[in-house]
């Protein structure tokens, strides 16, 4: 069940927050912590309060500061101020409908308050009017059948009312955790910052789509050791890999001769993967999408690479899945980058696949340029979103001939793209990689199906 805590310090406030979140949730919390001192005493007086607070299953919780929450006062005045809301008309005229077993109103006290003679009268008059009290505590044994897992509103009022939330809307919509149950599989993404990944939205989609009962949530990880760990604890079906770990999970798949270990040729020979799954035998695989992510969109427009004359801007992690593919599909590369060793490098590195030459990324690159500009490809992070001013090729004039692709997909049109655009170029943008990696991530995931 989606419990959904009202955050707005004002009635008004938790009313556009309920509206916003309307059909999303199936109990609401109301912070009364948060709430102004006139608001709070608005509740015990008023006859004309917002219908949701009469029809909807409610949460009343007033937090002291001590237990995370907004409530500077003394404990006792809190307890009495509780007791004077169970016996008012907003506890009177409340009429929800109930949640599982009595009334579906409740009150959440801590077990240390009946130390208090104001926290036994609390208690005493919750039971006289009906409402139940929910008493907190960790349960480290395990997870009860059917817990609340808690949302809030990310906007108005305080923001999240907890670390790691999200709003009512995304977990109904995105993470369908109304429709999930103790056989659910679980996929996820894994990097850091990963909270913001296009990803989740992708996949849950695609999971809805075939009617499969599976989530996939994103797990900001540090620690690639303990998550491993995680994975077989949790189950995990399936995992994309992120900034900054790609390039050591490698580490995983290492051992190519151990057993339960599986991986693909592209993984060793990019030196990163973003797709870990489990086979039916238990092995782990792990595969990189990204080269067939980035060359797919390339090859709609130019069905035959060999022979073209191809520009990579950067030399990072991304550059190297399109080098590869690029020269596994038989192109010319040039790699330009700022910091001109690590071109190098990397053209030495990728000298046996194919014809690869390096320089700098300035104007004395021109000339070389000029001789690999059927295709120009950006992958360094140069216009991304906020410095969507930044333009990394401001040396070169595009004739109108040359195929760009960009690989930044925020914003989705990058400062140079437009500019290629503008030329008369054929422009690919980068959300076509990222849907394109996604797609052929999901086909792997899809896979995993008859475990
Ligand atoms: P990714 O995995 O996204 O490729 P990365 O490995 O950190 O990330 O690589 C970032 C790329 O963007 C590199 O090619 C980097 O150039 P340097 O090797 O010279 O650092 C490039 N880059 C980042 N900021 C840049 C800037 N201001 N001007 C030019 N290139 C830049």
């Amino acid at each position: 069940m989606i419990c959904f805590t009202l955050s707005a310090d004002t009635l008004q406030g938790m009313t556009s927050q309920v509206d916003r979140y309307r059909d999303c949730f199936d109990i609401l919390e109301v912070r009364l912590d948060f709430l102004r001192q006139d608001e709070r005493d608005k509740l015990l007086r008023s006859t004309a309060l917002p219908a949701w607070l009469r029809e909807t299953p409610l949460i009343l919780t007033l937090r002291r500061q001590s237990d995370g929450g907004a409530w500077n006062g003394d404990d006792t005045s809190r307890l009495n101020y509780l007791s004077s809301l169970v016996v008012s008309s907003l506890v009177e005229n409340h009429s929800a409908h109930p949640v599982g077993a009595g009334r579906s109103l409740f009150l959440d006290l801590e077990d240390d308050v009946v130390a208090l003679d104001a926290g036994r009268k609390a208690a005493n008059v919750a039971a006289l009017h009906g409402v139940q009290i929910i008493r907190s505590r960790h349960d480290f044994q395990g997870t009860p059948e059917d817990p609340l897992s808690y949302g809030s509103d990310p906007g108005e009022g305080r923001g999240h009312a907890a670390p790691g939330q999200i709003d009512p809307r995304s977990m109904d919509e995105v993470y369908r955790l109304r429709s999930q149950g103790p056989n659910s599989e679980v996929f996820g993404i894994i990097g850091n910052p990963v909270l913001h990944s296009r990803s989740p939205a992708f996949h849950n989609a695609a999971f809805s789509r075939h009617g499969r009962d599976a989530v996939y949530v994103p797990f900001p990880t540090d620690d690639l050791t303990a998550f491993r760990e995680l994975m077989s604890l949790l189950d995990i079906r399936g995992l994309s890999v992120t900034i900054p770990h790609k390039e050591k999970v490698v580490s995983w798949f290492e051992d190519r001769g151990a057993a339960g270990v599986v991986s693909s040729p592209e993984l060793a020979a990019v030196g990163a993967c973003n797709t870990v799954t489990r086979s039916s035998s238990g092995d782990i695989v792990g595969a990189n999408t990204d080269v067939a992510g980035f060359l797919l969109p390339l090859l709609y427009r130019v069905p035959s690479l060999r022979d073209r004359g191809v520009t990579v801007l950067g030399a990072g992690g991304a550059s190297r899945a399109v080098v590869y593919g690029l020269l596994s599909s038989g192109a010319r590369v040039l790699v330009l980058n700022r910091n001109q060793d690590r071109a190098n490098s990397l053209a030495a590195e990728y000298g046996d696949l194919g014809r690869i030459t390096a320089g700098g990324l300035g104007p004395n690159s021109h000339a070389s340029l000029e001789a690999h500009n059927d295709i120009i490809v950006q992958t360094t992070s140069v216009g991304m979103h906020p410095d969507v001013d930044a333009d990394p090729l401001s040396f070169y004039e595009f004739s109108g001939t040359e195929v760009f692709y960009e690989i930044i997909y925020a914003p989705p049109k990058t400062k140079l793209l437009v500019r290629a655009e503008a030329a008369g170029c054929v422009v690919i943008g980068g959300e076509e990689m990222f849907l394109a990696q996604a797609e052929l991530q999901a086909g792997l995931f899809a896979q995993t199906e008859s475990i």
